[in-house]
């Protein structure tokens, strides 16, 4: 239950999906949590959902991470509310899909935007940070979809989780020498379960062919992998992208 104790953990996109349910996992292995999203609803009900399981009091900063101020802003957060920052998990993101011959110049930037723009921000920032103590975990969230896989419809989102590859693998070499480790998360196409709050336009709602392990990724799934990344368990892994994927690459 401490496998985060003490560490100062940045979630974005915690105000749903992935991140909402990093957020609890983190809490529960004692993470001193600073939770971020542009929903302050959900980043509230996020908040409640930690206290309630493993007390404490989060940090909520509520922001447009597409833009570069609300990324000093987030980092200045943590920094006056625990005097550091040990680890960054990216999970904020939204995709217009659509096929390439068809797809807007418009939807084409946002994709960019809010996947790949938003994890250079996030990073750059937690990097200024964590270059000040010369440690840190950096954890992004690519797809099994782009690096791996191609998938219908997905040409911006293919894009923009290769890339996030590329920037992760950037930051491990460049960085690990000053003590900060960089990972990324690749899932394959997430099942919520009832209840669970997502804004994510798809969501795995057909019989998982195709999967060796028999069923689809669930939220809990990567949550627990960036706990492991974010963790000390890790101090040797970087600059990887761990796919959680019930081995559906490779089938
Ligand atoms: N759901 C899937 O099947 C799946 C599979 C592979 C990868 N991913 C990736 O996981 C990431 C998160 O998706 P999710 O499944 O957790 O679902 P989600 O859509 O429920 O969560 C994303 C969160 O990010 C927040 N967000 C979006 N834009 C933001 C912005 N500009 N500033 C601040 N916050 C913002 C949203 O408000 C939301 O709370 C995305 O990058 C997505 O591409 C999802």
């Amino acid at each position: 239950m401490d496998r985060l104790d003490g560490k100062v953990s940045i979630v974005t996109g915690a105000a749903s999906g992935q991140g909402r349910v990093a957020a609890e996992v983190f809490a529960r292995e004692g993470a001193l949590l600073v939770l971020s999203d542009l929903d302050a609803e959900g980043l509230k009900e996020t908040a409640q959902l930690v206290t309630r399981q493993a007390g404490g009091d989060p940090v909520l900063h509520v922001g447009d991470l597409t833009q570069e101020a609300a990324n000093q802003e987030l980092v200045d957060r943590a920094i006056e509310r625990h005097g550091r920052l040990d680890v960054l998990y990216n999970a904020a993101g939204l995709v217009r899909f659509g096929s390439l011959h068809e797809l807007s110049l418009e939807d084409w930037r946002f994709t960019i935007d809010h996947e790949l723009t938003i994890t250079f921000l996030g990073c750059k920032y937690a990097l200024r940070a964590m270059l000040r103590a010369e440690a840190g975990s950096i954890i992004n969230m690519s797809s099994l979809s782009g690096p791996y896989r191609g998938s219908q419809r997905h040409a911006a989102h293919a894009a923009t989780k290769a890339a996030i590859v590329g920037l992760t693998r950037q930051i491990a070499v460049e960085y690990g020498p000053r003590g900060i480790r960089c990972n990324a998360i690749a899932p394959s196409l997430i099942e919520y379960a009832p209840g669970q709050r997502r804004i994510a336009s798809q969501t795995a709602s057909h019989p998982p062919e195709g999967i060796p392990l028999g069923r689809h990724c669930r939220p809990e799934d990567t949550a627990h992998c960036a706990l492991y990344l974010a963790s000390d368990e890790a101090s040797f892994v970087t600059g990887q992208v761990v796919l959680v994927d019930g081995g559906s690459a490779i089938a």
